[in-house]
């Protein structure tokens, strides 16, 4: 009931989302401090995202560098939409990469269809489920990105599935990690991320609404992590000559 009144009045559910102080409580981590060559790692976009569904370029800015930066050979999107993300992983990867896409609509992938970059992506149409997946072997997705149904149930849902698959030094990064959607029910990836948090190292990329994860922080590259970690400022603190952080 209440869910459906703010529904169709998102102005109502994010003014009443500035009220939720406790939302955002994942680690800030800034990937400069992670990644030695972040700096030096260049980003080029040609053509920037079209449609209220694609990923923000600032998102898509930080999703690249994580790629530059890791070298992945295998990528996973979850919830893909035109595949202007996709288009542009590929761009960055390595040309033997492989990325697949899934998504329900299934015309998805108009930005990189009729390109060079098309045989570099596997499309795979359909509902996220178990079966979407069982091709693919435990461990074998060096960078997963989730970007499909908000709702705590849909990020609860398309994250259990795609855990296994994510390989021991590989990264998942979820889109939306931000504060609207909570009384009208299209966002619960804080709560869900919030509450995965107590058994996985997951942070908040600073600059960005987007949070990520790697197996290996809970092991051998845990100081590493703890090194990017950075300690939260007050907003009436802020000076700005201070903060070197990256402006999203
Ligand atoms: C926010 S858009 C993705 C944007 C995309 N990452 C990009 O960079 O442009 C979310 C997409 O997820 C798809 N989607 C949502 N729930 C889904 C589900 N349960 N199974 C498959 N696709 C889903 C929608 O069709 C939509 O295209």
């Amino acid at each position: 009931m209440l869910k459906s009144f703010f529904y169709y009045r998102p102005f109502a559910d994010r003014t009443l989302c500035h009220f939720l102080k406790q939302r955002l409580t994942l680690p800030e981590l800034s990937l400069q401090d992670l990644f030695e060559d972040f700096n030096e790692q260049p980003v080029t976009l040609h053509q920037l995202p079209r449609g209220a569904w694609s990923t923000p370029t600032a998102d898509v800015v930080m999703l690249l560098k994580v790629a530059l930066c890791s070298k992945p050979k295998k990528l996973l999107e979850v919830g893909s939409f035109r595949g202007y993300t996709a288009l542009y992983l590929a761009q960055h990867v390595s040309s033997d990469a492989k990325i697949v896409t899934v998504d329900r609509y299934p015309e998805h992938g108009e930005a990189y269809r009729n390109t060079r970059y098309a045989s570099m992506i596997e499309r795979r149409i359909g509902e996220t489920s178990t079966s979407m997946y069982q091709q693919d072997m435990p461990g074998s997705y060096d960078l997963i990105f989730i970007d499909a149904d908000h709702s705590y149930e849909g990020v609860k849902h398309d994250t259990e599935l795609v855990l296994p698959l994510v390989s021991p030094t590989g990264f998942i990064l979820w889109h939306d990690y931000a504060n609207w959607g909570y009384f009208d029910g299209k966002n619960g990836v804080p709560e869900y991320l919030k509450q995965l948090s107590e058994k996985l190292p997951i942070a908040h990329i600073i600059g960005s609404d987007v949070a990520i994860y790697s197996p290996a922080w809970a092991g051998e590259q845990k100081q590493h992590y703890e090194n990017a970690i950075q300690s939260k400022v007050h907003p009436n603190q802020v000076n700005p000559w201070k903060i070197m952080s990256v402006r999203g």
